[in-house]
């Protein structure tokens, strides 16, 4: 394991993830930028490691001066912790101007970061869209948290605590360390809105617009999952590798779930499908009068609850959407659908939910919780779907040890 620790206050906290992850069994090596010793000494991270500490680009210890090319085909695995704003520009750009940057750029194998940053910094959209370029080339993030920070602000951007890192790197089934988390597991997730026609010109629907769960069936395809894609009416351009299936009504939705879900592993339901449709729809457009217009609407089916009470039910992920009482209301799904895992979202505030090209989870499951900051779909998406490998592969391994 390649640790590469950036200046930040944070790098204190990643003498203990040394620890913690030599504890586990990795041998770790670790590289320091110049600001990363203004923090921290080498010689603690040589202590812990049991190995030195490498710091200059061209090392002439090394007989050919080639020392970052050996560390980088050495490596099994990198992880940069605290990963600055500054280095993660770096590398989302391709620049190779200090030992940590080149070795990103010189690597082969699976990259992790763990930002660290203070919370301005991190929301900027600069930021933003350097790790959307980092994750779209398969660089997978850990954290940052929430709280308060050493420059006296709050909010996201504190590097994750050392033993979420090393958990999140070190997992039972390995599952983070293998390219492919999802390696052939049919998966099926639903996108969008649906449609619910009043007369053959109007129809009542909603403000999703199936970014996120064509980010997430995306970063599913990428964890090496066979994925099939329900989507309601959108405006985007389907992921590639993923089958799609596009549907217009909650009832044509739910027809297309029905028949695809029989051989899935996983159902993931982020579409906003319709509560309610109308009763009936006028065969012709419904003609303007005076006063008011009466509709009636009937319940849609519940696709997700109708997953749910399938005999084999697959591994179950559901959404919630709300504008008040998130943490309730989306407990009371998780409970009330019986799923495996809920990923709760604040609509209608003026960041992240329908449409933005970002959003912020807060993902519940019977044993646990984690909450992902505001960033790209995309981001979100690969966070989300490594947390459900994890608990996938958890909940298959209990069942097959009884
Ligand atoms: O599409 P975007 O613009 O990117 O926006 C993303 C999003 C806000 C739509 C998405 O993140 C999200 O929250 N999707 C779920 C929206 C929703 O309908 O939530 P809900 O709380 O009303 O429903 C709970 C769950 O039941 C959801 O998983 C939903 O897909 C499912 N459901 C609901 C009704 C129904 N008839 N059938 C269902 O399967």
């Amino acid at each position: 394991m390649l640790l590469a620790v950036c200046g930040g206050i944070a790098a204190y906290k990643s003498a203990e993830l040394v620890r913690l992850l030599r504890k586990r069994g990795a041998e770790v090596r670790v590289v320091m930028t110049q600001a990363a010793q203004e923090f921290v000494k080498p010689l603690t991270f040589q202590a812990l490691s049991g190995n030195p500490v490498h710091i200059d680009l061209l090392d002439m210890d090394e007989e050919n001066a080639m020392g970052h090319i050996n560390l980088a085909r050495w490596a099994d695995m990198m992880v940069i912790a605290p990963a600055t704003a500054n280095t993660i520009a770096k590398c989302a750009h391709g620049l190779a101007d200090d030992l940590v940057s080149a070795l990103f750029l010189a690597s082969t194998c699976p990259v992790y970061m763990a930002p660290a940053m203070n919370q301005a910094m991190w929301g900027k959209a600069v930021t933003q869209e350097n790790i959307q370029r980092l994750v779209s080339q398969g660089v997978q993030f850990i954290g940052p948290d929430a709280g308060d920070q050493a420059c006296g602000e709050s909010g996201y951007g504190r590097m994750a605590e050392p033993a979420g890192i090393c958990l999140h790197l070190l997992s039972d089934e390995n599952a983070a360390l293998k390219p492919g988390i999802l390696q052939s597991i049919n998966v099926v997730v639903t996108a969008g809105p649906t449609r619910e026609y009043l007369d053959p010109v109007r129809y009542l629907t909603n403000r999703s617009s199936g970014k996120m769960g064509y980010a997430v069936a995306q970063a599913a395809r990428q964890a090496g999952a066979n994925v099939t894609l329900i989507s309601g009416p959108v405006a985007l351009t389907p992921p590639e590798g993923v089958k799609v299936i596009n549907v217009e009504t909650a009832a044509h939705m739910y027809d297309a779930v029905m028949e695809h879900i029989n051989n899935a592993g996983i159902f993931i339901a982020s579409a906003a499908v319709a509560d309610y449709s109308p009763d009936a729809a006028e065969a012709q457009k419904i003609k303007k009068k005076d006063g008011q217009i009466n509709l009636l609407l009937q319940k849609t089916k519940d696709i997700l609850a109708e997953v749910a009470a399938l005999e084999e039910a697959p591994f179950l992920v559901g959404f919630a959407a709300e504008t008040t009482e998130l943490e309730a209301y989306a407990l009371a799904k998780l409970n009330a659908k019986k799923l495996d895992m809920i990923a709760a979202n604040w609509v209608g505030r003026t960041e992240g939910g329908f449409d933005s090209d970002q959003n912020a989870l807060d993902v519940y499951w019977q044993s646990g919780r984690k909450s992902m900051p505001l960033m790209p779909k995309s981001v979100l998406a690969s966070q989300l779907i490594e947390l459900i490998a994890m608990r996938f592969h958890e909940k298959n391994r209990i069942k097959n040890t009884g």
